[in-house]
């Protein structure tokens, strides 16, 4: 096992993953430095393929380039049609973790093996459009569920609301079953609507635009995001 993985993470804690996709591209190592300084939990990386998503961001050799700029869990959230074929390059890049979509091109448990099998730990994503029963039977092979609060794709959209009772009935089954799997939510988090994330249940905030675009500053930012603590279920 890789030993920044979000195994070494507390479900108990909420925790902040700033996405670099809302980051000043032309000096990325400056604002991974920068974000890493105000105290963030692990770095999202948000891969875009221009075919599961209507968008292109960075692949594997970006992902190494920036390894250098922290020490942080590198969580890798795959956005892409055909994860099998890119796994074993993210992660020999310095992901930690590794998130690829439910409604990708690939089976399912293939690919939670194949991401566990380099070391990294798996985690499964569901669009908006997508109920948790298509993960569920899942849970006990996967380190992390991710619930997109908006149609992947772009940074900077509001926050789908109506995601909490999926969110709700995904942090129940976690309960019932006992797992120690993290809860992310990815999608138009801010001091606000982390209230209510927070409150059906997740645990991992996923956030662009407001910490790298904070006219407050990032530490500031991920401060208050890391106060809705007291409300997390
Ligand atoms: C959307 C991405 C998100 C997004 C978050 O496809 O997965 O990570 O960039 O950005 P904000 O916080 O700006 O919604
Ligand atoms: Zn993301």
């Amino acid at each position: 096992m890789k030993k920044n993985t979000v195994l070494n993470l507390d479900t108990g804690k909420l925790l902040v993953a700033p996405s670099i996709l809302a980051s000043d591209f032309s000096k990325l190592g400056d604002e991974i430095k920068r974000i890493d300084d105000a105290g963030c939990d692990l770095i999202h990386l948000d891969v875009m393929d221009g075919h599961f998503v209507p968008n292109i961001t960075f692949g594997p050799p970006l992902v190494k380039s920036i390894r250098k700029y922290s020490d942080l869990c590198f969580d890798a959230h795959l956005m892409i049609s055909e994860p099998l074929k890119y796994i074993e390059e993210f992660a020999a890049a310095g992901a930690d973790h590794i998130t690829f979509h439910i409604e990708c091109d690939c089976d399912p448990n293939e690919a939670i093996e194949k991401i566990k099998a380099t070391g990294c730990s798996a985690g499964v994503s569901v669009k908006p459009m997508t109920p948790a029963s298509a993960i569920l039977p899942l849970l006990d092979k996967l380190d992390l569920v991710l619930v997109m609060t908006v149609e992947p794709g772009f940074g900077g959209q509001s926050f789908m609301a109506n995601m909490m009772p999926k969110t709700r009935e995904i942090k129940d089954a976690i309960k019932a079953g006992g797992h120690a799997t993290h809860l992310q939510i990815d999608g138009g988090i801010d001091t606000s609507t982390v209230i209510d994330a927070a409150t059906a249940g997740a645990n991992m905030m996923v956030a662009g635009t407001s910490v790298f675009r904070n006219p407050d500053g990032a530490t500031a930012a991920i401060k208050a995001l890391h106060d809705a603590q007291s409300c997390l279920r």
